[in-house]
């Protein structure tokens, strides 16, 4: 079969997967491979079993898959056969050298751009979908425009703004797309061929365009705002503890408000995954680099609450349990960053237990969907952890469960028959304010939410 168009995406992580299945489903008419240097990820994709958990996504997979979706690790030929490319590799953030810890670490995305200029025969469109730093475009067309020949390459940014646990819901019906150009008239082509792609699914009216470097700012931008919104519901959860208000209550009463909205209100043990806190620091280290030191300050702020709501945590767990947890056995509901996704990047999970056991504390975790990256993130962590799917199972023989992640599943398990089984007192710190405090009270649990005030039977 004649395919409309070939497109490429160069990494096959948890962006550059979901994003191009959702495109070779709603585009039969095109043909979509997905590369990556990871072999074992590719035969991943390529399995039954897929790489990453997310609700929906194996059914597109299964539907796309072979038909006008392909999982590759030829890079050189998918560069050399597609005149789109996507490039949706890592950026995490530099761990060395000058701007460690802050900047981002465009390595991954430099080696991809020589690669693509090494093995190109003809001109491309190279899509920036990974999360970079304002300005990154201008690098990637020195990089790439550096030979001057007959083969030109036009460089769009159209950042992704899905969120794990409800990718696909999300790709099918994105609140935008943004597209990025360059305003020439070579740019503005390049643009509509990729708002034609869009427009197979996505109303016009949602697919908007910009200058390129707005477009990268406002990735980046819209993270900070959304981690900020957390970091200052956290912020007056430690409030509502010294004064005897209900954060639940603060963050109705705040998020009706139409000019604020209820969204990113939920007050937790801090928010984790892999981008909010690499993106804030990407911010920071920017402003920085122009010399914008108060404006620096500002969003760095939101990373130090991050961290003071997990230690917060910590501290009150190891108060309520009369100052020791050494010996004794703590039940972690949940290890992934958030609910529905087997991701446990910068989970708070991980820097929780890390705590616990200094404390000499005994972890058992469980998980519907994390515990083989738990197990990896845990490996060489001196101490007593173990994993035990079946939270009845985990919970029993311990002093406290701490409920990490909002899984659904927390909510509506049978806390009675969870009580019978620990160790008394028994104490529950929910981590996410999810489950039924009353009932748990009345169960016979000490009950230590955040940001209200705790239920304690002492
Ligand atoms: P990921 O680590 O899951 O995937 C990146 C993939 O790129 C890996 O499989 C890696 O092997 C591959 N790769 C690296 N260098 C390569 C090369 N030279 N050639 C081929 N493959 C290469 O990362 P991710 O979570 O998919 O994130 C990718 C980008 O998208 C990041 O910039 C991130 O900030 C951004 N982003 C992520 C999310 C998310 O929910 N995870 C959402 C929006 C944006
Ligand atoms: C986030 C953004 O929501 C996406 O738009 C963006 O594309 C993505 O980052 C990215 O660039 O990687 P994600 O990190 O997958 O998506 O998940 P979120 O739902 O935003 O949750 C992030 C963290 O905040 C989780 O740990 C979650 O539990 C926590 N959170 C979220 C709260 O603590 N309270 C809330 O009210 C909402």
């Amino acid at each position: 079969m004649k395919f409309k168009k070939n497109i490429l995406c160069i990494g096959a992580g948890y962006v550059g997967g979901p994003t191009m299945a959702m495109i070779a489903y709603k585009c039969p008419q095109y043909r979509v491979t997905v590369v990556d240097i990871n072999p074992s990820r590719i035969a991943e994709w390529n399995s039954d079993n897929l790489p990453i958990y997310e609700p929906g996504l194996d059914d597109i997979v299964r539907t796309t898959r072979g038909k006008n979706l392909f999982f590759s690790t030829d890079i050189e030929g998918g560069i050399r056969n597609n005149d789109i490319i996507f490039v949706s590799v890592n950026t995490p953030t530099k761990t060395f050298g000058t701007g460690a810890g802050m900047a981002a670490d465009l390595q991954y995305w430099e080696k991809t751009a020589r690669q693509i200029l090494q093995h190109s025969q003809s001109s491309k469109i190279v899509v920036e979908k990974s999360t970079l730093p304002v300005k990154t475009a201008l690098a990637m067309e020195k990089i790439l425009n550096y030979t001057k020949n007959s083969i030109t390459f036009d460089i769009l940014s159209n950042p992704e703004f899905l969120a794990e646990g409800s990718a696909i819901k999300d790709l099918d019906n994105p609140d935008r797309i943004l597209i990025g150009c360059r305003e020439t008239e070579s740019g503005y082509a390049a643009r509509e061929t990729l708002v034609e792609i869009y427009a197979n699914w996505v109303p016009r009216e949602n697919i908007i365009t910009s200058n390129i470097w707005s477009s990268e700012l406002s990735k980046i931008v819209s993270n900070a705002f959304l981690a900020q919104r957390i970091s200052s519901i956290n912020a007056v959860s430690a409030l509502c503890e010294k004064t005897d208000a209900d954060i639940t209550e603060v963050s109705r009463a705040v998020g009706m408000d139409s000019r604020i909205g209820s969204n990113y209100l939920s007050a937790s043990i801090g928010f984790g995954g892999s981008c909010f806190k690499k993106d804030i620091l990407n911010l920071v280290y920017l402003c920085q680099y122009y010399g914008l030191h108060e404006v620096a300050d500002y969003w760095e702020n939101v990373v130090r609450i991050n961290h003071y709501q997990q230690e917060r945590f910590i501290v009150n767990m190891l108060n309520a349990m009369f100052n020791t947890l050494a010996g004794k056995k703590i039940c972690l509901f949940g290890f992934a960053f958030k609910a529905n996704t087997s991701d446990t990047r910068e989970s708070p999970a991980i820097n929780i237990t890390k705590r616990l056991l200094e404390e000499k504390a005994e972890i058992v975790i469980t998980d519907p969907k994390a515990l083989k990256n738990a197990k990896a993130d845990l490996e060489g962590v001196e101490g007593k952890v173990s994993f035990i799917e079946d939270p009845y199972k985990a919970a029993e023989g311990c002093h406290a469960i701490a409920v990490l992640t909002e899984w659904d599943l927390y909510r509506d398990l049978d806390f009675q028959k969870i009580f019978n089984t620990m160790t008394k007192p028994a104490s529950i710190f929910d981590g996410r304010n999810i489950i039924d405090h009353k009932r748990c009270f009345d169960i016979g649990f000490n009950i230590f939410p955040i940001g209200k005030p705790a239920l304690t039977h002492f």
